[in-house]
């Protein structure tokens, strides 16, 4: 399905080039957008771009860490240029990262990198990319939070849930900033979504660990990648246009949180 929803907007998404990040920049484009992708996976970032521009999109990528913040305010002024205007931002680059999830096997670098990359990256990128949505009269940053930002999971550690956390009150606290320049500031919270990265780790599972997993779901099964896609371009939309501040739960109904 393509539709014009997006024609003519700028979407910079920072984690563009994962699992969850390169399906929105693919539907972003096929209703549209133009697109900038920041990331530090520097082949995975030439593959997409390259696959995206076919579509005679305006395509552009930057090997960029998101903790460093002028690394990515150049990055983000040189995508606004490449890409034309900028409207959207999805700010995905985060995840556990490889650190362990039990309290004794975490070290101090393991929790600085689970913090620095989630809140501080998502920090970086939206203050970067703020005056140009102000010069845009208005836009649109999605964050992501995750459900083991919500409640306390069995899959991820205290740091994630830490920063998982974090990212809630900074969207609430952005929104509230930046709600008068017409700047809508929203959080996304997935439960688990199998991603080429995930699904190694669900598949290595016993059935019965799989099927604990499922039918803690109310609807009984895993979903499909694009049902987190659609509520990320849903925040992005005008559809959305009076919903700042909140945090959208995308998790089946594992968790039904007041
Ligand atoms: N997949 C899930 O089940 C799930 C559930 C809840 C929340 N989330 C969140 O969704 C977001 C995307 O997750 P995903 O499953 O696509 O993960 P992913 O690992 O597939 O993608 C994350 C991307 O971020 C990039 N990245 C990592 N560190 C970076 C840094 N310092 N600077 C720039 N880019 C960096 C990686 O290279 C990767 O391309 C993450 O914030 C994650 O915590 C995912």
């Amino acid at each position: 399905m393509s539709s014009d929803r997006f024609k003519g907007k700028g979407v910079l998404i920072s984690g563009g080039a994962g699992g969850l990040g390169s399906e929105i920049a693919r539907r972003f484009v096929a209703e549209g957008a133009n697109i900038g992708i920041m990331d530090t996976n520097e082949v995975a970032i030439q593959t997409l771009v390259s696959e995206l521009s076919k579509t005679g999109a305006k395509v552009a990528g930057a090997k960029v860490d998101v903790r460093d913040s002028q690394d990515v305010t150049k990055a983000v002024d040189q995508l606004a240029k490449n890409i034309g205007t900028v409207d959207i931002l999805v700010a995905a680059a985060g995840g556990s990262l490889g650190t362990p999830r039990d309290l004794d096997d975490i070290s101090d670098d393991d929790f600085d990198l689970v913090i620095d990359v989630n809140v501080k990256g998502t920090f970086n990128c939206a203050r970067a990319v703020i005056p140009h949505l102000k010069k845009s009269n208005g836009g649109s940053i999605i964050t992501f939070s995750s459900i083991g930002g919500r409640s306390a999971s069995p899959v991820t550690g205290v740091p994630y849930a830490t920063a998982k956390a974090a990212i809630l009150g900074l969207t609430r606290r952005l929104a509230k900033e930046v709600g008068e320049f017409n700047i809508r500031v929203n959080a996304i919270a997935p439960g688990l979504f199998l991603t080429d990265r995930l699904e190694g780790m669900f598949e290595k599972m016993s059935k019965s660990e799989q099927d604990e997993v499922i039918n803690a779901i109310p609807l009984k099964r895993m979903p499909r990648l694009q049902e987190c896609v659609e509520p990320v371009l849903f925040l992005a939309s005008n559809e959305s246009s009076y919903i700042t501040g909140t945090v959208l739960d995308v998790n089946g109904g594992r968790l039904m949180a007041n």
